[in-house]
């Protein structure tokens, strides 16, 4: 059976104030939740919010650099986010992907890296609209999965999480139908059977993200293969966040 996972990105919002008051408000919240719930504030609040010691909501950081340590001015390493409190870390965001020019390849190593530290990966991986037009979204994601996990060793895949975030519900008020989400997670699980094993497919989570609210997260997640959801917009509010993580209740 695979733990529910709801986590929260933040993207470049919050200053250290506003962080704590949400992570505060927001662990109190959802002690009784026999799911995980995770935010990724910005780096500049990680050492804030861990200091608060909560009991139930994790950390997790947006990204990660390439490199354990030197002469990569403006970045930060493996090691500094296992430093604060970091259990997770977003790898592969499309945003990344489209602006700062990650490739395949280095969101592979930095899974490597990650998973080196005992960091978890949330891998982002998902089509733009071009590609769906087109009817490649399969194709796209099959083959974004397949890079990512290149020369992943199998006892790893458990730690990791992947985020199916199709580029063109990022942000834009449109959710891919749930059905249509779920079956290209389906694609997504069957391509880690073929990798691995289809053990290793029953063990890992993977997560719908793009215009999750609480309107629509009970659909999802009803979904066979939806094993959570990765939340921006909606997860920088404490009543919308503590509504989608508490989507049981509406039931
Ligand atoms: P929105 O929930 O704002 O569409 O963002 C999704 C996302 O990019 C989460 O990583």
């Amino acid at each position: 059976m695979r733990k529910p996972i709801i986590a929260g990105n933040w993207k470049m919002h919050k200053t250290v104030s506003e962080a704590v008051e949400l992570c505060e408000a927001l662990d109190r919240s959802v002690q009784d939740l026999d799911i995980e719930v995770v935010v990724c504030p910005p780096f500049t609040a990680l050492s804030a919010v861990c200091a608060l010691n909560m009991g139930k909501v994790k950390i997790g950081a947006q990204n990660v650099s390439i490199a354990d340590a030197g002469a990569y001015t403006g970045e930060i390493s493996p090691l500094m986010l296992v430093d604060t409190c970091c259990s997770y870390v977003i790898i592969g965001h499309s945003e990344r992907r489209q602006h700062f020019g990650e490739t395949d390849a280095v969101v592979n190593e930095k899974i490597h890296l990650a998973l080196r530290h005992g960091l978890q990966p949330i891998v982002c991986i998902g089509e733009s609209l071009d590609q769906r037009r087109a009817g490649k979204t399969e194709a796209v994601v099959v083959s974004q999965a397949k890079a990512a996990f290149a020369d992943v060793a199998r006892e790893q895949v458990p730690e990791i999480v992947i985020a199916y975030e199709p580029i063109w519900a990022i942000g834009t008020g449109e959710t891919a139908s749930a059905e249509d989400a779920n079956q290209v997670i389906g694609t997504i699980r069957k391509t880690i059977a073929k990798i691995y094993d289809q053990e290793a497919a029953d063990q890992i989570r993977i997560q719908y993200g793009g215009s999750v609210k609480p309107g629509n997260i009970q659909e999802l997640m009803a979904q066979p293969e939806i094993d959570g959801a990765l939340v921006g917009g909606a997860s920088l509010d404490l009543k919308g966040f503590t509504a989608i993580v508490h989507y049981q209740k509406q039931q």
